[in-house]
Formats: C-alpha cells, sequence, structure tokens
C-alpha cells in the first residue's frame, strides 16, 4: 500500500528521562505519527502529571480504573510534550480549544504557523498524529477476535464494505474487520465529527493495495482524503486519515447536507 506522502513514523520511549524534546520540524507536507505504550513508572506518571492543567488532571481523576486514568494522562502529557516540541512553547503554557463534539484544537496566543494534530488510545497503545494546515484523524483499536464483528459490521459498515467483508476468508475478517473501523473511525474524527456522522454513510473499504479515498458519498466536493492503515504495533489495527494539500474543505453544515 502506498503511505501517506511525507508521512513519518515514531515510537517514543518508556521513560521521561529524555534531555529535553528537540524542536521539531514540520513542513506542510509532512505527517508524523508517535505511538507511545502506556508503561510507564509511576514517577514518570507523575512528572507527566505536572504538565495537565487543573482541568484536565481533574479529568484524569474522574476515571475509576487506573489504568484509564494512566492511560489519558500519559496521552495527554505526550500530547503536550510533543506539541511544545514543534510549537517551541512550554508544555503548560499550550491552551486547548474543543469543538461542539470533543475534538480538540490548538490554542495559539501569537499567530504562530497553525498545528493540527488527533490523538487516539487502545488499551496498552497511544497515537499522535501531528501535520500543518490539513485536518487529520487518527484511531487505534485493540483487534479482538471475540467481538461480533458481522453483526457490527452489518450495522455500522456500508453495504459495499460490508459485502466486501462476507467475500473474505473467516479466518481474515477479524483483521479485516478493524482495518476498516479504524480507518472508519480515523475519518469521522478527522472532520471532528466522531461517531455523530453516520458510518454506514460512507466507504472506505477498497482493495489494500491502493490509498484509500472516500468513496461515496463525496461530503466535500473538490476535498481528497488519504486514508490509510498504520502497522504501529502486533494485535492492533490503526488508521489514518488525512487531507490532501492544498484541498478546499467546506463548511461543517454543508457535509451534513450531503448524507
Ligand atoms: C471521537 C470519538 C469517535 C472517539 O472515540 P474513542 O474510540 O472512544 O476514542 P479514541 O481513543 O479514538 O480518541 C479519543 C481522542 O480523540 C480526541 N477527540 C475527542 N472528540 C473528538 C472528535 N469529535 N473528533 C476527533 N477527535 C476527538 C481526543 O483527543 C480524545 O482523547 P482524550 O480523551 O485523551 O482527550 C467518540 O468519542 C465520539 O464520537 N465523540 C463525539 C460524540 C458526540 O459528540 N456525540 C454527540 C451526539 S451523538
Amino acid at each position: 500500500m502506498a503511505p501517506a506522502p511525507g508521512l513519518r513514523m515514531f515510537v517514543c520511549p518508556n521513560s521521561l528521562d529524555i534531555p529535553d524534546w528537540p524542536l521539531a520540524r514540520i513542513s506542510a507536507c509532512e505527517v508524523d505519527v508517535f505511538s507511545v505504550s502506556t508503561h510507564f513508572s509511576l514517577s514518570d506518571i507523575g512528572q507527566l502529571r505536572t504538565l495537565l492543567t487543573d482541568d484536565e488532571l481533574s479529568r484524569a481523576d474522574r476515571f475509576r480504573f487506573d489504568e484509564h486514568r494512566n492511560q489519558y494522562t500519559i496521552a495527554r502529557g505526550w500530547l503536550r510534550l510533543l506539541l511544545s516540541g514543534y510549537t517551541g512553547r512550554d508544555a503548560t503554557q499550550l491552551r486547548f480549544a474543543y469543538a461542539s463534539n470533543g475534538k480538540p484544537e490548538l490554542v495559539s496566543d501569537t499567530g504562530e504557523a497553525s498545528i493540527d494534530f488527533n490523538v487516539a488510545h487502545s488499551e496498552e497503545l497511544i497515537v499522535l498524529a501531528f501535520a500543518r494546515h490539513r485536518r487529520l484523524g487518527i484511531d487505534i483499536e485493540r483487534i479482538r477476535q471475540d467481538v461480533a464483528y458481522d453483526d457490527l459490521a452489518q450495522r455500522y459498515f456500508s453495504a459495499a464494505e460490508y459485502a466486501c467483508l462476507r467475500e473474505l476468508a473467516p479466518t481474515r475478517r477479524a483483521n479485516a474487520f478493524f482495518a476498516c473501523w479504524t480507518r472508519k473511525e480515523a475519518y469521522v474524527k478527522a472532520l471532528g465529527y466522531g461517531l455523530a456522522l453516520p458510518l454506514p454513510s460512507f466507504d472506505v473499504f477498497l482493495d489494500a493495495n491502493v490509498p484509500y479515498h472516500i468513496m461515496r458519498p463525496s461530503f466535500e466536493p473538490g476535498v481528497q482524503w488519504h486514508i490509510q492503515n498504520l502497522e504501529v504495533a502486533s494485535g492492533y489495527a490503526a488508521a489514518l486519515a488525512l487531507e490532501e494539500a492544498n484541498s478546499t474543505p467546506t463548511t461543517a453544515a454543508e457535509v451534513f447536507s450531503i448524507s
């Protein structure tokens, strides 16, 4: 499969015992994807907590289980560290705004070049994606064989995607289900709607040898998307949806009116 042009993949260390995070450079034609495992020492998690705002700490502390609290803390802490690297701003000073369906965006106080990002987590892995001036979404799911994926696909995939899944040998269907699911979720996250956008209303399920473009319907005429699965770790499916450079997005209202 052809990778998204400019895709760079990184694995973050499992320790914060690193020198100052270098100022990262990312051009308009690059997209960076980082994976982070949640295996951090309690002392490193404590250090990451010091980067979080009071609101973020309250959110972390509302999680009932340690694993969810730690997952959120590590994801938000690393998001702040990486954004600090891209912007040169102090990680603790970064502010986020939230769109109506909850998508976080970086607030720019100084008019510096904007950086778009998206985050996903599943069990022991977190993925973070960054680009400039391009909408993007990322998703990751642990591949489980014990889910009723045929029922889920019938309910949430488009008719064309479901038909493709049914054509596969039964032994390949679980992996294919999660590959397709993450591509669909990455796309709705890139648009910012999340699952408020009906998943059966568009197709991403295509031949694995070609880059995935949204085939039906074209919610935004003139806007091209590159949607592809990412190999992040064994046992996980992940996908990135990236708006192609120089696309001209239409407004949110138009997205919903064409369904
Ligand atoms: C966004 C959404 C698809 C995430 O699904 P998920 O599998 O639970 O979570 P993921 O691990 O993939 O992603 C979570 C991250 O996505 C980001 N995110 C949150 N809302 C988002 C949105 N609408 N679009 C894109 N990204 C979003 C956040 O960074 C979040 O990380 P955080 O919780 O650490 O802050 C889901 O929560 C959703 O659909 N939310 C919107 C629902 C909504 O607004 N409903 C209203 C009426 S139906």
